[in-house]
């Protein structure tokens, strides 16, 4: 414990060093997230990340999450410094989404409005209209349906299957999903919820169809946890990603919270209810990257203000 109080408290002075300032995601590390938050900082959800970097002051942005998030930084401000503790902190749904077969589909479909999950990499972002993040999707693309437009979402199938059905929009969907939240289960879960029938369950979008259904909220990370707070249940089962456990926690302090069923164990199961690439930011790598000045985020200037324009579009739309 003495030992990693002072990793923190070296990486507070390396912020004041640096004037540099921490943005980090509800999934990371608690020590991350409250240290975001103790040096004025921000923990959010992808969104609120993506603002709070583009509004604030500071040269140097030290990003605590996986990889699209210091990319969505670096469009949205490119004269900024961004950093992250780990440049491989990936995720499944960028991954699955590879920037040639995604422009290929595209160019197949050319009277579609090209809308992409924030989970996506520049390149990609670059060939959209709209981005979107989990907690604006669903308002954006009942707008575009309204306007009578056809859609092509991509990569997350199990969130643009759940707008598809809240919507009734015309919807091609990349077949993607997060290696995370595909693991809750929809069967499991009402046995769990059989043994519980006071407690309200909580899901995040890129959970399967089985399991949103019986969701009481289905949100955003931040989206969740207001509704944490606000529920009137003192049983909360959550679907996603057990980071945000920290957060609910603190903002709900006399509740259960328990976690939603996933297909193995922790055992065998090595993506169950926790992010492997959020995992990889730590308070020692924070501090390496700090101290340095490595692991930056570079992209090509270029493609960095093609992939800005669909942003500015969803953050226009989120004012
Ligand atoms: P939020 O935008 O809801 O924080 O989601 C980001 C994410 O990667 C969820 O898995
Ligand atoms: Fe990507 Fe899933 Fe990890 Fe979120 S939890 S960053 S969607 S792999």
């Amino acid at each position: 414990a003495s030992e990693r109080a002072a990793v923190s408290a070296r990486v507070r002075a390396l912020l004041e060093r640096e004037s540099a300032v921490l943005v980090a995601h509800y999934y990371v590390d608690a020590a991350l997230q409250e240290l975001a938050e103790e040096t004025g900082g921000c923990v959010g959800d992808s969104l609120e990340m993506a603002r709070f970097g583009r509004d604030h002051a500071a040269r140097t942005l030290v990003v605590a999450g996986v990889r699209f998030m210091g990319e969505t930084a670096k469009i949205l401000s490119p004269d900024k410094r961004i950093l992250m503790p780990d440049l491989d902190a990936t995720c499944s749904l960028d991954l699955g989404c590879p920037a040639d077969d995604f422009a290929a589909w595209c160019d197949a479909h050319p009277d579609r409005t090209v809308v992409v999950y924030a989970n996506t990499s520049a390149a990609v972002k670059a060939r959209a209209d709209w981005v979107v993040t989990s907690s604006i999707a669903l308002d954006v693309i009942a707008e575009l349906h309204a306007r009578g437009e056809k859609i092509l979402w991509a990569p997350d199938r199990h969130l643009g299957g759940y707008i598809q059905g809240r919507t009734g929009a015309d919807m091609l969907l990349w077949q993607g999903s997060c290696i995370v939240h595909d693991e809750f289960k929809g069967t499991e879960l009402e046995l769990l919820r059989a043994d519980h029938p006071e407690a309200r369950v909580l899901a995040h979008p890129e959970s399967p169809a089985a399991v949103l259904a019986q969701a009481d909220v289905v949100g955003s990370t931040t989206q969740l946890i207001d509704a944490a707070r606000k529920l009137d249940a003192g049983i909360l089962i959550v679907a996603t990603d057990q980071g945000i456990l920290h957060k609910m926690r603190a903002q709900a302090p006399g509740k259960t919270f328990l976690a939603a069923p996933t297909a193995g164990d922790s055992a065998t199961c090595k993506s169950c209810a926790h992010c492997p690439w959020m995992a990889m930011n730590a308070l020692t790598n924070l501090a390496e990257a700090l101290e340095g000045g490595r692991n930056e985020i570079i992209l090509d200037p270029s493609l960095g203000l093609r992939a800005k324009t669909p942003i500015d579009r969803m953050l226009d739309f989120a004012e």
